[in-house]
């Protein structure tokens, strides 16, 4: 599948408990470690309805601008109307519509060009990481925000949980890496490429990769009476009623076979799966599901080198 074909991702994804996907002062943390006090022009590639740029952008300074690209015309419109509404008025917004493996900006042209859970979603990782260098200014940052997404399933919700047999526990995860490597094999990513993107900067020609780990944990504990948790119940209630965690019987069925799996497996996890949500979904709405919403999210960051340095 070509990268402009990809398949539209999940709206329930990018709603408003997105907002909460970072705790504030670890922001203000990779702020300062990033110098975003100086920065000038940032770029966000894959950005969505803009959230990260609205968040760094709080760190830049009046008169900066800050560039948002996506190639869904529909996130590109809701971000500029959040920027009129919403945010910081002193920093110039820009959202372009443009794929991430063409960029349409100039050389040279960013302090810092990040995404954030986009390498994920594309075939050709290294392809974006290179466009990201190029906008970028020699001796600036290029920051890639990118998960593991198979570590939670090997995390449990509730005590009970820790006497389940080892089988149970295996089989699902043999689901989860079948359909991650499904995934990748029909060139639609792999989630969790965040482990390998040090490789994919040091080929890339980037400089003194730092990596750091988000502290936030998505946890949700009763009684749930923050905004926080209840829009995170609210959209796993969502993501229950839609089909399969929001994605798709046959999306998941041809991953998993990709990956090696037969139907007779992927049907047999599928109807526990139907039963494990009904069951989540009783619990969320009584108020006693209980997460410690462990995930693993990478800061990835390299320095794109001056003339002097080549
Ligand atoms: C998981 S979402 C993340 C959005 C945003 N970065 C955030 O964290 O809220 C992935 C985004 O990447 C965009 N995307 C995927 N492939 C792309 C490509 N090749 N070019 C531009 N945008 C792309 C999708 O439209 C989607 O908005």
């Amino acid at each position: 599948m070509e990268e402009h074909e990809e398949k539209k991702h999940s709206e329930e994804h990018l709603g408003p408990a997105r907002d909460y996907w970072w705790n504030d002062d670890y922001l203000e943390l990779l702020a300062r470690r990033l110098n975003l006090e100086y920065c000038q022009t940032l770029v966000d590639i894959g950005c969505g309805k803009g959230m990260m740029g609205f968040k760094f952008s709080k760190y830049m300074p009046a008169g900066a601008t800050a560039y948002g690209v996506d190639f869904e015309p529909e996130y590109i419109e809701e971000a500029r109307q959040r920027a009129q509404s919403l945010y910081n008025n002193n920093i110039n917004y820009k959202f372009l519509v443009g794929n991430a493996s063409d960029i349409p900006l100039p050389d040279n042209i960013a302090d810092i060009t990040l995404c954030q859970t986009l390498l994920i979603h594309v075939k050709d990782p290294q392809r974006v990481i290179q466009e990201m260098i190029r906008i970028t200014k020699p001796g600036g940052w290029v920051l890639a925000l990118e998960p593991n997404n198979l570590v939670p399933n090997l995390m449990f919700d509730r005590y009970g949980e820790t006497d389940l047999d080892v089988e149970s526990t295996l089989e699902v995860l043999e689901v989860k890496l079948r359909i991650e490597k499904g995934k990748k094999r029909l060139g639609e990513g792999f989630n969790s490429l965040g482990d390998v993107i040090p490789d994919l900067f040091l080929k890339a020609g980037l400089r003194d990769t730092k990596v750091w780990i988000s502290d936030k944990a998505l946890s949700i504990i009763p009684p749930y009476d923050s905004a926080e948790t209840m829009l995170r119940v609210e959209q796993m209630i969502s993501w229950i009623e839609s089909e399969a965690m929001g994605y798709h019987y046959q999306d998941n069925l041809n991953y998993f076979m990709a990956g090696g799996g037969t139907k007779e497996k992927f049907d047999d996890y599928w109807q526990k799966l139907i039963y494990n949500k009904f069951n989540l979904k009783q619990k969320l709405q009584k108020g006693e599901y209980i997460s410690a919403g462990g995930s693993l999210i990478y800061i990835v960051a390299g320095r794109k080198p001056r003339a002097s340095e080549l």
